[in-house]
């Protein structure tokens, strides 16, 4: 079964294949309002009104060696299954927003899955591009943004392994703290 995390990977590939440089990545859960919120902006080439308009068939793609796009289709049906919503905005040369609500309680609502694997893996294999993940749930936040984090460790790449034990120690912690109950 997908799994939020998953779609997330795809979402943010689309945006590293775009050229992005910066890339952000929100999730939001509230209880209260049973709404659950995932955001991924991009500052890549975006897609022209033509794409635009086509992007949401499952048959379309600009790839080349496979002829069928479905990352953006199956996050629009996951979301619109677990009564919520997905937004597209893009505009050429400026970049991407991809939105998708969820009803945090919904029996049909998939699991965030493996978030910190996800992160870690856009990380060590996007060396090149600047990460912000935020993370709020209900009144707690947790934010992790790899320009802060190149700043402090000055020409140590940010994919060393080093550096990569730090950002997931970070991660697990900062997750586990947003999770439980004050
Ligand atoms: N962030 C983005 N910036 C620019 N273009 C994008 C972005 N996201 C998607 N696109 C365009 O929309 C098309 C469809 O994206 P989608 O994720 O649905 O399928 P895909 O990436 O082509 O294939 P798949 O995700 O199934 O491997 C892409 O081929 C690309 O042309
Ligand atoms: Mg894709």
């Amino acid at each position: 079964m997908l799994t939020l995390a998953d779609h997330i990977l795809d979402i943010t590939e689309n945006s590293v294949r775009a050229g992005a440089k910066f890339i952000e990545i929100s999730i939001e859960e509230d209880t209260a309002q049973d709404l659950l919120a995932i955001e991924i902006k991009d500052d890549g080439h975006g897609m022209s009104e033509d794409v635009l308009q086509k992007v949401l068939d499952p048959f379309y793609t600009t790839k080349t060696v496979r002829r069928v796009g479905l990352g953006l289709p199956l996050l629009r049906d996951a979301a619109e299954r677990a009564q919520g919503h997905f937004f597209l905005k893009s505009q050429q040369n400026s970049g991407t927003q991809v939105k998708a609500t969820f009803g945090l309680g919904h029996l049909d609502r998939q699991p965030l899955g493996a978030l910190i694997n996800t992160i870690i893996i856009l990380i060590i294999s996007n060396s090149q591009v600047d990460f912000f993940y935020k993370h709020r749930h209900n009144d707690r936040r947790f934010e992790l943004d790899t320009r802060e984090i190149r700043k402090e460790i000055e020409d140590i790449p940010i994919n060393h392994p080093e550096i990569i034990k730090y950002i997931r120690a970070a991660m697990e912690e900062g997750l586990r703290d947003i999770e439980s109950e004050a």
